[in-house]
């Protein structure tokens, strides 16, 4: 469902990556991105409490579109589809994962970070990826260099960016939009930094002018 994903992922230029321990700075969190201009988030399952954060923004955060990240496996799948997912991000991909999320309308960035990679995703009938991990795999040039001989696949440059490599990716041909933590990392999350939160939204939603 090609447009349902390009919905969440043009909604903004940038998607923020969050990993949040306690739930009760989901709503807080979520609302400042939302007021920033970033309504699609991505709570990664890599804290206890994840599937928690998510419901809770599902259900109280007007505007916002939660995802979950770092799903790597059917069960975390269907828990975070049950939590009011409306996207589900992995850094990779596997057969098992793609048959789940075959059965399923929501979308699914799968992760790849080779040419192979994309041309598994591509023959499964996956063309909106995540380039994971970003900087480290070869960063903007290196994903440039894809666009000509896979020009079908288009992406979500994530790991490493930020508020200065970003518009390098923004600008190719096979970049909708960039993930990362650093608008809302652990430490703002942790002190409860609303206003810096919803700041470096607005700078990251203003990325393509
Ligand atoms: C991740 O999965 O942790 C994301 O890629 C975020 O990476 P970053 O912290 O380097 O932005």
């Amino acid at each position: 469902n090609i447009e349902k994903t390009e919905a969440v992922m043009t909604a903004a230029p940038v998607i923020p990556v969050l990993i949040v321990e306690d739930p009760a700075k989901a709503v807080p969190m979520a609302e400042a991105l939302v007021r920033g201009g970033l309504p699609a988030i991505e709570i990664t399952l890599r804290t206890p409490r994840a599937l928690e954060a998510i419901r809770l923004v599902a259900e109280n955060v007007e505007g916002a579109i939660p995802g979950a990240g770092t799903v790597l496996n059917e069960e975390q799948y269907e828990a975070a589809l049950a939590a009011g997912s409306q996207f589900i991000v992995s850094p990779g991909a596997t057969p098992a994962l793609l048959d789940v999320a075959d059965k399923h309308d929501v979308p699914l960035l799968p992760g790849a970070a080779t040419a192979s990679e994309v041309m598994y995703l591509l023959e499964r009938g996956y063309s909106r990826l995540k380039f994971f991990p970003a900087e480290q795999a070869g960063g903007a040039s290196y994903l440039k260099s894809l666009s000509s001989p896979l020009a079908g696949a288009k992406f979500c440059p994530t790991g490493g960016v930020t508020l200065d490599k970003a518009p390098d990716y923004l600008k190719l041909q096979n970049v909708l939009c960039v993930g990362g933590s650093w608008i809302a990392d652990a430490k703002a999350i942790a002190s409860d930094d609303w206003a810096g939160i919803e700041e470096r939204a607005r700078a990251a939603a203003t990325l393509r002018g």
